[in-house]
């Protein structure tokens, strides 16, 4: 008999870069010249974010914000280490990377051996490679570790978990489509990678198997907006359909986490994204998280008043710049099969970072 582990975290893409440079999003949306003055007229600013931004453009608060995220990161890994999964099954988006104009699968699980990865050699426009192309870092994104080009990591697959898993799913009716290769995307998109490295901060090495379980999180802008940050001129492109429903998202979690309760491994489910992304919120000019959501949504999380994220909709979810929440979906309708709450988490608030980091432990009684 199986037994499941439930943990969630950031990929954030700025936290593998600087400090100074951690708030180079919002940075970018100073500069859209379509974005009326008087929203980003910092005097205007909620004064939590004032105070985040202060007198040095958010530098000094950069530091501040990496620190709380180790925290949560710090705590999960050692919950991962102590639980000594067999797998960690990785629900992240994937924002144009992998999937293209070819090809986009609401749910797909990556039945892949291990790879060698290139983490800075590969990083996409998405995991902030910057606004040029990858050659002028020579070919490898500087990072906070001071790694170049040429380092690369082993990341261990779980091929046969991932083919039970979606045998599992298919003979329940949920149809998953699966990949044994990646397509577009060397080794794998920024979600699932950064998730690694970043449980992985102090290196000492990451050596649990992985299987990525990609949901597309984006949906309507996946193709249309290339799944990331647009000028507010950009707005009125033709839309693609949408993502799966919040819903479908927590069902098929649930049904993962009684597939691998039922399984003979341990598994690890491991939601991995920040909560509301600013420069997806209209309704603040792209200029702020909807950190009210976002408590909306954790404060349910804690209480375990999981009925409230099953009747979250997508209008809500697009509203509120959630996308990328549907991979928390997962692990909410994940934990609310196995009866469980959050033994740890911790939220992480941010105005001038971009999006709320919340991080969660869900373990074993
Ligand atoms: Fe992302």
């Amino acid at each position: 008999m199986g037994d499941v582990l439930g943990i969630g975290v950031s990929h954030y893409p700025p936290f593998s870069g600087n400090d100074a440079d951690m708030a180079n999003i919002l940075r970018g949306r100073l500069k859209d010249p379509d974005i009326p003055a008087a929203a980003k007229d910092p005097a205007g600013w909620p004064v939590p974010m004032q105070t985040e931004w202060s007198t040095d453009n958010g530098a000094a608060a950069g530091t501040a914000h990496r620190e709380a995220m180790l925290v949560g990161l710090r705590r999960v890994r050692q919950a991962l280490d102590d639980f000594k999964p067999d797998f960690v099954v990785i629900w992240g988006d994937d924002q144009y990377e992998n999937f293209k104009e070819d090809i986009v699968p609401a749910f797909c699980l990556h039945a892949y051996e291990d790879m060698r990865i290139h983490p800075w050699k590969h990083a996409s426009a998405s995991a902030m490679v910057g606004a040029k192309s990858q050659d002028q870092w020579g070919g490898g994104k500087p990072n906070v570790w001071g790694e170049t080009a040429e380092t690369s990591i082993l990341v261990p697959g779980h091929p046969q978990g991932a083919r039970h898993l979606a045998s599992q799913l298919l003979l329940n009716e949920f149809d998953v489509a699966y990949a044994y290769k990646p397509l577009h995307h060397p080794g794998m998109a920024h979600a699932f990678l950064n998730a690694v490295l970043y449980l992985d901060y102090d290196r000492r090495g990451f050596p649990y198997p992985v299987v990525p379980f990609s949901i597309n999180c984006y949906g309507r802008q996946v193709i249309s907006y290339r799944g990331f940050i647009s000028q507010w001129a950009d707005r009125g492109r033709p839309l693609d359909p949408p993502s799966p429903s919040p819903r479908r998202c927590f069902d098929i979690g649930a049904a993962v986490a009684r597939i691998c309760r039922d399984s003979p491994w341990r598994v690890a489910l491991l939601a991995s994204s920040s909560w509301s992304h600013a420069f997806l919120v209209d309704k603040t000019w792209r200029m702020q998280p909807d950190v009210a959501a976002d408590r909306a949504l954790y404060q349910a999380m804690v209480a375990g008043d999981y009925p409230m994220w099953r009747n979250y909709s997508l209008e809500q979810v697009e509203e509120s710049g959630q996308q990328e929440l549907l991979n928390w979906f997962a692990l909410a309708g994940a934990m609310d099969a196995l009866k469980r709450r959050p033994t740890w988490s911790d939220f992480v608030e941010t105005y001038v970072f971009n999006s709320s980091k919340v991080a969660a432990i869900f373990a074993p009684a």
